[in-house]
């Protein structure tokens, strides 16, 4: 089901992060409604927030006509979790003493939902005792925060009061709304600290003669992305890769193979692991002979291409002596894709499968819709960045196997 949040725009100067904030979560699928302060909309217009919405934006606690049609306690109720950024020295203070002077602050003293703030202010006013005491007692009332970040500010100044960035707030959002994290005051999601995790990624290239081979168009960036998503939660990552051209990923050992045989010899020589994710599009045909010189072209029509079948690297990990704990693959579908996926989870007894519709551009491109199928049923994931769908598989794979921070 998609996710909505309320945002509540306070009055300040980076109440403009805020419209790149909506359209952030936008491409993740998740759903903004919009309250502007009066303060906010000396800084951005509810033209503006509604348009990136695609919602009417709320200003005023006495229009009786939003009352009518959806009065504040509504508002909330609507929601999943509510955002306030930019949160103003202001809106801390009134958040924290309960008081309720207009629309915005009415709503969180209405509220019965998680609130997260994204404070942004002057580094003097952040650093004031009674803003600090103000935060101190939100966070102790449950609240959630992200930032402020340090940094050069509008007012000349420099230090801590500057807005966290929309994709970091986003990040936060989604991982609160996940229901898995707490990051100051945030649930973290479980680490994955001491856990050794296997991935392969990107495609095999079978060669025909040194300058022929077989290949695919995996760019290897959906495998590339849950390598660092699962180094990011703190497992010691080893990444078996296809020709790809991107650079390895921060904190995890990359060994770089060409065929489907060199690949599983890598794997196998990387176990044992506690998680193997098998993201590669691996070949699975190659040529039956490999010539040392170039095939010249035949008078009469195109040469035969004999073909032999490749190891099924997944399944050969998941009959291993050593098989890793949580094995995942992943099924490239083009039709009935729930149904293959299903089939080809039992059929290479695999503990999860991911499925991915790739008759679009999911091959090469910058964005999956995952389909996480398990013994228990499926989890369909909206369409997202690779390094979004990444990082939720990471937290499913954490939640299954991570410890408590
Ligand atoms: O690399 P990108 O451009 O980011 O694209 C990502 C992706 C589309 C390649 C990726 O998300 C994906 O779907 N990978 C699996 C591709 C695939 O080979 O699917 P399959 O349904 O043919 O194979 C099923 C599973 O068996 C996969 O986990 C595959 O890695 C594994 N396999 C297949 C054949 C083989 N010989 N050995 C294997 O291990």
């Amino acid at each position: 089901m998609t996710k909505r949040i309320l945002l509540i725009i306070g009055g300040g100067i980076a109440a403009y992060k805020s419209l790149f904030l909506i359209r952030e979560l936008a491409k993740r699928g998740i759903d903004s409604r919009v309250i502007i302060t009066r303060g906010g909309t000396e800084f951005v217009t509810p033209l503006s927030a509604g348009a990136l919405s695609g919602d009417k934006v709320y200003t005023d606690l006495w229009n009786l006509t939003d009352e009518a049609e959806m009065g504040h306690i509504e508002l909330s109720r609507q929601a999943d979790l509510i955002v306030v950024a930019p949160a103003t020295a202001n809106m801390l203070a009134q958040a924290a003493h309960g008081v309720a002077g207009d629309l915005a602050t009415t709503t969180l003293l209405a509220t019965d939902k998680r609130v997260l703030f994204a404070p942004a202010m002057n580094v003097r006013m952040w650093e004031a005792a009674s803003t600090q005491r103000n935060v101190e007692q939100l966070k102790q009332d449950g609240a959630l925060f992200i930032g402020p970040d340090a940094g050069a500010m509008a007012c000349g100044e420099f230090g801590d009061g500057r807005m966290a960035e929309p994709n970091i707030i986003a990040d936060r959002i989604e991982a609160a709304l996940l229901g898995d994290m707490t990051l100051d005051g945030l649930r973290a999601p479980k680490s994955l600290k001491g856990k050794r995790a296997l991935i392969t990624a990107g495609p095999t290239r079978e060669p025909i003669d040194p300058v022929r081979y077989l290949s695919n168009q995996s760019s290897g960036k959906q495998g590339y992305a849950i390598a660092q998503a699962l180094a990011d939660l703190g497992a010691e990552v080893t990444l078996v890769s296809g020709p790809v051209d991107l650079p390895a990923p921060l904190g995890v050992t990359r060994i770089m193979v060409e065929t489907a045989l060199d690949m599983l010899a890598a794997c196998e020589d990387s176990l044992p692991s506690d998680i193997f994710v098998s993201v590669a599009a691996v070949a699975d045909w190659r040529p039956a002979k490999t010539t040392a010189q170039k095939t010249k072209k035949p008078k009469n029509g195109p040469p035969p291409l004999e073909l032999i079948e490749n190891p099924d690297i997944l399944k050969t990990l998941c009959e291993h002596e050593k098989r890793p704990e949580l094995v995942i693959g992943f099924a490239a579908e083009t039709h009935d894709v729930i149904a293959q996926a299903r089939a080809k989870r039992l059929r290479k007894t695999c503990d999860w499968i991911v499925a991915n519709d790739v008759s679009g551009d999911v091959m090469g491109g910058n964005e999956n819709a995952m389909i996480l199928v398990t013994q228990d049923g499926e989890e369909c994931w909206p369409r997202m960045e690779k390094i979004h769908a990444a990082r939720k598989l990471a937290h499913s794979i954490a939640n299954a196997l991570g410890s408590s921070n």
